[in-house]
């Protein structure tokens, strides 16, 4: 934990992200409320970025960041091809389905919404930050929050699977690779890792 801290406070001061172009509004029917945030976190409430619960109103934004970290930040490890078929895996919809159960929060910056987080009891099953607002501690106090509500739940492991993009990002959280396995989005291959956590 303090080994975090320090890198946290030691970290560059990150410059403003330049704004996404987020898909009109639209209110999502069911989107569950998750565990509240704690908004005495000392750590947090010094960063220039709000972690919090998501809002049913988020849903528009936060396909926009799935996608642009996808496209942008996943470019050096998968081709256009693969980047398109695991952008189209998720939908508006679908994703309001997927976090409609389970522990979401998200990242707000300057009001926008730049990366979230979403686990399903044992499994932390994605982590998003916007590649404007990457590298500088967002998707790391994102994970924190989801692995605090684990450990509270009593849970005594976690695992992931980790795009190669994601890996050294799940390394430094404290994951170990179980090796490599190949996925299918839309019929097109993608490798990832199997990772595992022991909260022990
Ligand atoms: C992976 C991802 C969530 C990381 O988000 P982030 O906010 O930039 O991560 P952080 O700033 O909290 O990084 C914490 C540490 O993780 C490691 N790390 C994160 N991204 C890394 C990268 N691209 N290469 C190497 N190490 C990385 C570093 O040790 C980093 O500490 P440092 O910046 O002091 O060196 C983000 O790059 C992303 O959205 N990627 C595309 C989508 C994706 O693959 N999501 C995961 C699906 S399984």
């Amino acid at each position: 934990m303090l080994q975090w801290l320090r890198q946290l406070f030691h970290r560059r001061t990150p410059s403003k992200p330049a704004p996404h172009k987020p898909e009109p509004r639209q209110k999502p029917e069911t989107v569950s409320t998750p565990a509240p945030v704690s908004e005495a976190d000392p750590i947090a409430a010094l960063m220039p970025f709000q972690i919090r619960p998501l809002h049913s109103s988020d849903m528009s934004e936060l396909l926009g960041v799935f996608r642009e970290a996808i496209q942008i930040s996943a470019a050096a490890d998968y081709d256009q091809q693969q980047r398109d078929a695991w952008s189209r895996g998720q939908s508006y919809d679908s994703l309001i389905s997927v976090l409609s159960e389970g522990d979401t929060v998200v990242a707000e910056w300057d009001d926008k919404l730049v990366g979230f987080a979403h686990r399903i009891r044992d499994y932390i099953n994605m982590v998003f930050v916007h590649p404007e607002a990457s590298r500088v501690g967002i998707a790391t106090l994102l994970y924190q929050h989801l692995e605090d509500g684990a450990r509270i739940e009593g849970l005594t492991e976690l695992t992931t699977h980790a795009s190669l993009t994601a890996h050294d990002f799940f390394a430094y959280m404290g994951y170990t690779s179980e090796g490599q396995e190949l996925a299918e989005r839309d019929g097109i291959p993608l490798t990832r890792h199997a990772m595992r956590k022991s909260l022990i």
